[in-house]
């Protein structure tokens, strides 16, 4: 049996109230996690948007083990290796773009867009351009620039003198200024914001514009939405994309940014020059994560996971249908199978969200939105049960 957590502090978790005995998991299997005390969890929320095809999975498992029993680690700081090297291909490939720079998590990779497109203006002699905007309700991660992109009061607000000042992305016009360096958005759904829905006309401006389009596929990626990248959805074609989360089947930290030849371009020349991109991070590349998003990219195709991601998708629709009659559901919002159920009164979602995990469901609420992000291999039964459950969840906390 697992001690009570003594020593861990926990992201976003207030502590006080912690209750570590009720709350430690002990072993993932495909769609369920165990806690300590015995208990299968549906992982309704995919451990927050990453696992993709299950917990545990043995060809990641198997992929994971070999390489770490060939080359567990080595700096990607001036070298290379084949995992990282085969992962960059296929990435480019997938999303037709040129150079894959890899870094951990996915503010991490933010961090990276973030300084790439302010370097490479700088490189282009238009040292005016300085400004990022974002969308409305954004979240791109809890480091400085990532926050500085973002705009949800709660998770910003403390920390304003290491944040810089950005503007919102509403209007076509907002792209003319000459001092914006990038725009950044997430594709089709804010999933921090409660899985709110971005309408598709808003991101036409920027299939055609000046600053650099940076699309932040972190949570959508790696078939979230229904395709693999959500912005194949939107008619874009970014210069600069983040990923993260899912890149790796969810199961080890792995970020990228993929980048266009132009952006890559600027940055080369001789070494006493000094134009190279200074940004690094220690596991970046790491060959074991890496090998792991081989494997997962592989189980795509072999496990018909876009076909099971469409049955999820309807299920989850048709249950919603339903569910959205009740008295206390306030509206359900989904993008493929990424679904956010807004109830009237905020103060009850936690207590259904408590509900649910008693029976049997994990998951997490935004404000008054609780969210179902199912790993991509669900079963149909799976998210029925969901359903179910979140309808009883209702009547316990009634
Ligand atoms: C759209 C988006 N961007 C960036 C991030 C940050 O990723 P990470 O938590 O891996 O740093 C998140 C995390 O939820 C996200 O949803």
């Amino acid at each position: 049996m697992i001690q009570a957590v003594s020593h861990l502090w926990l992201p976003f978790t207030q502590m006080q109230s912690f209750d570590a005995s009720a709350r430690t998991f002990v072993r993932g299997d495909g769609t369920s996690l165990y806690d300590a005390r015995g208990r299968r969890l549906f992982d309704a929320v995919s451990s927050i948007w990453t696992i993709i095809h299950g917990h545990s999975h043995p060809a990641i498992v198997d992929a994971i083990a070999l390489q770490a029993a060939t080359l567990d680690h080595a700096t990607t700081l001036g070298a290379t290796n084949l995992p990282a090297e085969a992962l960059a291909q296929a990435l480019c490939e997938l999303c037709e773009t040129d150079y894959a720079f890899f870094a951990g998590d996915g503010a991490s990779a933010v961090e990276a867009a973030i300084k790439m497109a302010l370097h490479y203006w700088q490189h282009l002699g238009e040292t005016r351009r300085t400004r990022f905007l974002r969308l409305v309700d954004a979240y791109h991660g809890d480091t400085a620039s990532a926050m500085s992109v973002s705009d949800i009061a709660v998770f910003k607000s403390r920390y304003g003198p290491v944040t810089f000042e950005t503007r919102p992305y509403e209007r076509a016009d907002d792209l003319e200024a000459p001092d914006v360096a990038a725009v950044i958005v997430e594709p089709i759904v804010q999933a921090a914001a409660g899985m709110r829905l971005v309408p598709i006309e808003h991101y036409v401006p920027l299939r055609n514009c000046m600053p650099l389009v940076i699309v932040d596929e972190i949570a959508t990626g790696f078939g979230r939405t229904g395709t693999m990248f959500a912005y194949e959805q939107l008619d874009l074609r970014p210069d600069l994309i983040a990923l993260g989360k899912g890149m790796s089947g969810g199961v080890l930290p792995l970020s990228a940014v993929l980048a266009r030849e132009r952006i890559y371009q600027a940055f080369l020349g001789a070494p006493e020059e000094r134009k190279q991109f200074f940004h690094g991070h220690s596991y970046a590349g790491n060959p074991i994560a890496c090998a792991a998003a081989l494997a997962s990219l592989e189980l795509f195709a072999l496990e018909g996971t876009f076909e099971r991601a469409g049955s999820i998708e309807r299920v989850a629709g048709e249950r919603s249908a339903t569910l959205r009659t009740h008295p206390a559901i306030r509206e359900i919002r989904q993008a493929g199978t990424m679904i956010g159920i807004e109830l009237h009164d905020a103060q009850r979602a936690w207590p259904v969200t408590n509900a649910l995990y008693e029976l049997g469901h994990f998951t997490r609420p935004i404000g008054a939105t609780v969210q179902l992000v199912p790993p991509l291999s669900s079963s149909d039964e799976d998210i029925a049960d969901f359903f179910d459950a979140f309808s009883e969840a209702l009547e316990r906390t009634n």
